[in-house]
Parts: C-alpha cells; sequence; structure tokens
C-alpha cells in the first residue's frame, strides 16, 4: 500500500514537471510569433539562421521528430558498454592531392576523398564527404548540440556516406544513408596547429561562395584525441532539407584551438551582402521520445542499456539539469518528506481511533486489523 502511495506521489511529480516543461513550450511558440515577424519572404533555397521556424514551410522534413541538434542531459543517457568502437582509416593525407575549402555561405566547408573511411563502429563502412564548422560570436557560443543545456564554442562535424550507396546525394535522404561525427570546440592556451591548416587561409574564402586549395594533411588530427568516449542517438541534417538520415556520434572528448584562432573564424567569412557569417547553429530540437546512448558512463547516468527495466521517465521533458541536485530530485525529497509527515499524522489519528474505540467496543478488535507502520514498509 505504501508503495502505491509513493507511486501516486511520484505521478503528481511527474504532472508538476509536465506543467513546467509545457510553458517552457509556450515560451518557445510566443518566440515564434517575434520570429516571423521578422521574417523576409523566403526562396526555398534561401534560407538563414535568423529565421529557423520558417524552414518547415519550404521543407517538410525540418518539422520531423527526428531533428538534430538536441540536447544531451548527460544524466539520462544510457549507457551501453556494447557500442562498437570507432575505427578510422585513411583519414591522413598527407602528401595527397591538395583539397578544396569553401565559404558556401552557410558554412566554411573541406571537401574530403572518399578514401577516407569509417571501417567499424557502423553496421556498414561509411566514407568522408566533407567537413564543416558550426560557430557563434565572442558572445554567443555558437555549438549546435548541447550538453545539459550548455553551448560550446563551435562545433565540427565530419560527414561521412553509407557505401552502399553510389554519392552521398544518394545517401543523404536515405534512413541509413548518413553518419556523422560531432566533436566540440573549446577555447585552450595554445594555438592548435592541426586547425591552422585550414585557419591560416581562412581569409581567402572570406566571401560567399568563394573556393581555396590547401595542402592535404592529417585530418584525424581535427578529432580530439580520444574517439572512445562518445554519445550516439539518430538524428537529422541540421540544416534544409533536414533528411533524417543521420547515425549521429558526438564525442566526449574535445578539441582545443586558440582564442586567436577561434576569432578567426568567428569574424573572417561573409554571408551574402557583405553580412558577417556567424552564429550558425540550429537551435536543440525535441527528442520526441528518442533515446541517447553513451559508450561511456556519465556522472549521473544510471541507466544502462543491459536493464531497460530503470526507466526515469518521469524525468523526461526536464533539461535545465545542474550540477547536484536536479529540480526532479529537489521535487522528489520535498514530496517524500511531505508524504512522511501524512504518513506520521494519520498513525497517530489512527492510533487513537483504535484506542477511543477499543473504550466503548472491547471487541473491535478481533474486527478491525490496524498495523502500525514499521521500517520495513518504508
Ligand atoms: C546507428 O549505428 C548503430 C551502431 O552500428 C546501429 O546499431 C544503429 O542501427 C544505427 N542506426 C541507424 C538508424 O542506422
Ligand atoms: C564528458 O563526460 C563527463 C563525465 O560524464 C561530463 O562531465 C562532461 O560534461 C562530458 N563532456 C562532454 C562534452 O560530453
Ligand atoms: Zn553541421
Amino acid at each position: 500500500m505504501l508503495l502505491e502511495l509513493f507511486i501516486t506521489l511520484l505521478l503528481i511529480e511527474s504532472q508538476v514537471l509536465g506543467d513546467t516543461s509545457s510553458s517552457e513550450e509556450e515560451q518557445n511558440s510566443s518566440q515564434e510569433h517575434d520570429d516571423e515577424h521578422k521574417e523576409r519572404p523566403s526562396h526555398s533555397h534561401h534560407w538563414g539562421y535568423h529565421d529557423q521556424r520558417s524552414w518547415m514551410r519550404s521543407f517538410s522534413n525540418c518539422s520531423g521528430t527526428s531533428q538534430s541538434p538536441i540536447d544531451i542531459v548527460t544524466r539520462d543517457v544510457i549507457y551501453s558498454p556494447s557500442l562498437p568502437a570507432i575505427k578510422l582509416e585513411g583519414y591522413d593525407l598527407t602528401g595527397q592531392p591538395e583539397l578544396t575549402l569553401q565559404n558556401n555561405g552557410h558554412t566554411l566547408q573541406l571537401q574530403l576523398p572518399k578514401t577516407m573511411k569509417i571501417v567499424n563502429g557502423f553496421d556498414e563502412i561509411y566514407l568522408a564527404a566533407q567537413l564543416h564548422f558550426h560557430w557563434g560570436t565572442i558572445e554567443v557560443p555558437g555549438s549546435e548540440h548541447t550538453i545539459d543545456n550548455v553551448h560550446f564554442p563551435a562545433e565540427l562535424h565530419v560527414v561521412h556516406y553509407n557505401s552502399k550507396y553510389t554519392s552521398i546525394r544518394e545517401a543523404a535522404s536515405k534512413p541509413d544513408g548518413l553518419a556523422v561525427f560531432g566533436a566540440f570546440i573549446r577555447i585552450g592556451l595554445h594555438e592548435n596547429e592541426n586547425y591552422e591548416n585550414i585557419l591560416s587561409v581562412i581569409k581567402d574564402v572570406s566571401a560567399e561562395e568563394s573556393n581555396t586549395k590547401i595542402p592535404s594533411f592529417n585530418v584525424r588530427h581535427l578529432l580530439p584525441n580520444s574517439l572512445e568516449r562518445f554519445y550516439r542517438y539518430t538524428g537529422s541534417l541540421t540544416t534544409p532539407p533536414c533528411f533524417q538520415s543521420v547515425n549521429w556520434t558526438i564525442f566526449n572528448d574535445t578539441v582545443t584551438v586558440s582564442r586567436k584562432q577561434l576569432a578567426a573564424l568567428e569574424k573572417t567569412l561573409k554571408a551574402g551582402h557583405n553580412q558577417s557569417l556567424a552564429e550558425n547553429f540550429r537551435t536543440p530540437q525535441n527528442l520526441h521520445g528518442r533515446h541517447v546512448l553513451a559508450s561511456f558512463r556519465t556522472t549521473y547516468s544510471t541507466r544502462t542499456g543491459a536493464s531497460p527495466g530503470t526507466d526515469t521517465s518521469s524525468r523526461t521533458g526536464v533539461n535545465n539539469t545542474q550540477d547536484g541536485l536536479s529540480r526532479g530530485d529537489i521535487l522528489a525529497i520535498a514530496f517524500g518528506a511531505l508524504f512522511a509527515l501524512t504518513l506520521l499524522s494519520f498513525c497517530i489519528y489512527a492510533y487513537r481511533q483504535r484506542q477511543k474505540h477499543s473504550k466503548f467496543n472491547p471487541d473491535s478488535r478481533q474486527n478491525v486489523i490496524y498495523k502500525p507502520a514499521t521500517k520495513e514498509d518504508v
């Protein structure tokens, strides 16, 4: 019985939490109205980051239920030790033909040869196509994915396509078409020499639609040192047409560049009529029940792929987890205390009633059995 009462309290808790998240949605939709005011008439090929909510009008996939990026709530990810390790081949391009670097108006993109492969980690071999970046400004950190609602200054994406398709164009819309690596870029004390392969020539592509050639280098060195710890989830392209064809891998280890290098990324490129190309990141999208797996144990993770019974669904929808206790935990403690008090008063009341009753009718004890709460019940 006590267990049932406790479950009832948990249900109340989840309703309270549900209310909070729906008010967050309301905030979002009022923002939507603001955005609609700013909006210019958009052609299907001219989309921008200032009117992200209008993407879905020209590109129906953008309103799907498996969109990217997402906020990764570290305490909700499912530890999955059976996720296959990632193994790369052909990433060292040293001595190979030059690579094309391009400002396409949305990002800084480096074309990659399909001799670069992911040979282990997925059900098929995936071939590299291109890598690109998402960033913000000095004031606004511009990663697309967030960890516990926190943005990093920038994010690297390395896009691969399933080798069973003949081209990335063909693969891009297929459910098993793409595998994209995401790595967070932070500011460190030292210049990152590997990133200089790209950033030292960024001025050459400051104009939209401009290209330049750069010497080939070891692309593995743009990724974090450790590829062992990663998150995995099913999502989409983060730009129109938002195809839901990406098996995402977001690394837990990060990359560091110097403040000056990050500033070059944030300040050099132009989009359209001399506008600066910055803040090219999409807002995190709703999970719609998707689960995020992790190849490693995150600090607060209690969920394991091996025991799906440990469902913490009452927490779903709460994404402002802080260090230490989350709002869910605080509410649980509060309700727990309230419950204990109620139980205590009930016991006292019941005990008094029984004593009062037994005075009038000494036999009543045989009919009604009150069992005082013991520690085992709680
Ligand atoms: C993503 O990759 C994992 C690991 O190989 C695989 O189990 C899963 O089915 C893939 N998901 C999709 C949608 O292709
Ligand atoms: C990496 O994992 C640690 C431990 O769970 C966590 O504290 C940290 O926020 C994670 N960082 C990223 C970028 O995932
Ligand atoms: Zn991207």
